[in-house]
């Protein structure tokens, strides 16, 4: 089996390439991924030695429509997993541009490339953010129309009825996921979990935005790339399927638990200006998945948030180079007008 990759070197894709490797002997793996400010090298060093033959890297633009022509000439893939996205709403808020390059562009590229080169299947990762922003109550089922709320999700929405548009015009053979708030290894410091881990280790200022009381539902890695790969291999054509961890979470909850977790005070928590458009609520109601492809979340909160702040706290190394970098001038400016 074949399969392309995109995205691979962000979070999410990082953690699938290395699940597909460990659980999936007969896949072998194209990435591509541009390697913006989110995607890291140094996410996947070691792959190509430790399966010889098995993983490659190739950096180029998925919107590329040339570029992605002669990728997709050389490798005849059978699979596609397409995780290449621009994927902070802050950053969306600032510039919405690059998001609908990527998001929406980048994936009419690709669709058109795997029709064209006769791909056997697509898969699309999308997020839980395409339906909006829930009150107190319900979930989030596969049949609610899309409304996003951010330049982010309304990119990822726009793809979600690209590739619906595809299926349902050429009968093309793709499937949707979408998840919720994933944590986990190799998370970019932007995001909140490692951003306040760092933070609070670090001895700064917490940011929670507004009151702090939004929810989100909060999955880790594992069980998503768990499930990208169920979908992909047992997914009905022309589906879309729901994942959550199960594990509602108000921000502020999150912060004192990591907080606790280090030991550290909550004097470190200032309240800051909300962002924009914040939607309140996110939940998932994953019974489809569960009645038809038995896909679960393994992996409860406790454990997973220890797992990872331990990380953290073990790969000094790899965020010590983020942090001194570009990422800083981002940080200021995001943070210093609040
Ligand atoms: P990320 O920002 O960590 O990684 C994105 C990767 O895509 C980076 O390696 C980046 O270099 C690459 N990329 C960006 N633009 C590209 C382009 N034009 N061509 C090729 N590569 C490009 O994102 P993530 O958190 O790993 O998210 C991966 C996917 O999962 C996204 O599609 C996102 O919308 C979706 N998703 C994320 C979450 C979450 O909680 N993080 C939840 C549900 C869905
Ligand atoms: O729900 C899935 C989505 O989850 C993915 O599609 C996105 O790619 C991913 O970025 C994430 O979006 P969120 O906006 O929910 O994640 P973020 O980590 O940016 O924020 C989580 C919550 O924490 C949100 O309510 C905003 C709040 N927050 C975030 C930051 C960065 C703060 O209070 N302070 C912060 O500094």
């Amino acid at each position: 089996m074949k399969v392309l990759i995109t995205g691979g070197c962000g979070f999410i894709g990082t953690n699938l390439i290395r699940y597909i490797l460990k659980n999936k002997p007969d896949w072998n793996i194209v990435n591509v991924d541009l390697l913006t400010y989110a995607g890291n090298l140094e996410n996947t060093a070691g792959l190509e030695e430790a399966y010889p033959g098995r993983y490659t890297f190739v950096r180029a633009d998925i919107a590329d429509r040339e570029a992605m022509a002669s990728l997709f000439a050389k490798h005849s893939f059978d699979l596609v997993l397409n995780l290449a996205a621009e994927s902070h709403v802050d950053r969306s808020i600032e510039d919405a541009g690059v998001f609908i390059r990527t998001n929406v562009m980048g994936v009419q590229v690709l669709l058109d490339a795997s029709l064209r080169y006769r791909v056997g299947r697509f898969l699309h990762v999308s997020t839980d953010e395409v339906y909006g922003s829930l009150g107190k109550d319900g979930r989030f089922t596969e049949d609610l129309p899309l409304a996003p709320n951010s330049p982010y999700s309304a990119s990822k929405a726009a793809a979600d009825l690209l590739v619906r548009s595809y299926v349902k015009t050429f009968d093309f053979n793709a499937v949707i996921t979408r998840c919720s708030n994933n944590y986990g290894p190799y998370q970019f410091p932007e995001k909140l979990i490692p951003l306040m881990v760092l933070n609070a280790y670090r001895d700064r200022e917490l940011p929670v935005y507004g009151d702090g009381k939004n929810v989100r539902d909060w999955i880790y890695v594992d069980d998503h790339c768990r499930g990208i790969v169920m979908v992909a291999e047992k997914g009905v054509h022309g589906e879309a399927y729901n994942m959550g961890g199960d594990a509602e979470k108000e921000n502020i909850q999150i912060v004192r638990n990591i907080l606790n977790s280090l030991g550290k005070t909550e004097g470190l928590i200032r309240y800051v200006k909300d962002r924009p458009g914040h939607d309140f609520r996110y939940a998932m109601d994953f019974s489809k998945i569960e009645s038809t492809l038995g896909w679960k979340p393994l992996i409860n909160f406790e454990e997973g948030i220890e797992k990872t702040i331990r990380w953290y706290l073990n790969n000094k190394p790899w965020w010590e180079k983020i942090l001194s970098g570009d990422y800083k001038n981002y940080y200021e400016r995001m943070y210093a007008g609040r």
